[in-house]
């Protein structure tokens, strides 16, 4: 059994990354793949549809790379951000590019899959788009078109890039009070990390044990069914 782990955020060792990594670790599951989309030349889908007869893209990338990953998998993983309140660029250009999986054979039906979606706005802020809920529902729609047995998504808190910047003071236009109100310093809200954040850590690892014991279900489930026949 393999279970594929993906991280669109293009920061290394992220908080996308690491609770990734952390669902991976939970899963009992001896052979994982934590796969970071920045280290991949991807380009977006063409619809041609090129892919409908061959299950392979025409594309002259690592999109069918990543393709055998996630069909080679028995689980998988799917960990992204969501700047504009969306879910990230290079993690919805993946997703599309699961496509070639998907004609006559339904190749990723039945696995287990789970989101990660770290967002400035983990919680739904007065006047402000669902960021959190937009980036899994992403995830999870793609999840469930395809067939695959969605078993939950997360969202980690993280940064606005306005903490980092150095000029959120001196800014009309500043993420912080956005967010977090009009008193909001660098200071009081502080850089947000997925290892303090105790119920993402529990939350991570319980999806990270309903994967290992989702796919132990199945193989139960498939070797009594050998037995049987
Ligand atoms: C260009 C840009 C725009 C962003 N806009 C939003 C946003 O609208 N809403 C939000 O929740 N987070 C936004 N973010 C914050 C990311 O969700 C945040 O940086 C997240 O912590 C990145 O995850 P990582 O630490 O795993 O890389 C934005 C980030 C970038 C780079």
């Amino acid at each position: 059994m393999k279970v594929l782990g993906v991280s669109g955020s293009p920061i290394a060792n992220s908080n996308t990354d690491r609770a990734v990594r952390r669902v991976l670790e939970h899963t009992g599951v001896e052979e994982t793949e934590f796969v970071k989309l920045v280290d991949y030349q991807l380009a977006p889908c063409q619809a041609c549809l090129g892919c409908l007869k061959t299950n392979t893209c025409i594309l002259h990338d690592d999109g069918n790379a990543l393709c055998a990953k996630a069909r080679e998998a028995d689980a998988l993983v799917i960990g992204g951000f969501t700047p504009y309140s969306s879910l990230d660029a290079r993690t919805k250009i993946f997703i599309e590019r699961l496509y070639p999986n998907r004609h006559r054979h339904g190749f990723m039906r039945g696995k287990p899959g789970a989101a990660i979606v770290t967002t400035a706005l983990p919680r739904q802020v007065e006047g402000l788009p669902p960021a959190g809920e937009t980036g899994i529902n992403s995830i999870m729609f793609y999840m469930m078109e395809e067939g695959m047995n969605f078993l939950g998504g997360i969202r980690v808190e993280g940064n606005v890039p306005c903490i980092k910047c150095g000029q959120s003071e001196n800014c009309e236009i500043s993420g912080l009070p956005m967010i977090y109100g009009s008193g909001a310093t660098v200071e009081n809200v502080g850089v947000h990390a997925l290892e303090n954040q105790p119920d993402v850590l529990e939350a991570a690892a319980n999806l990270g044990r309903r994967i290992g014991e989702a796919l132990r279900a199945g193989a139960t489930h498939a070797s009594g069914n050998g037995a049987s026949a």
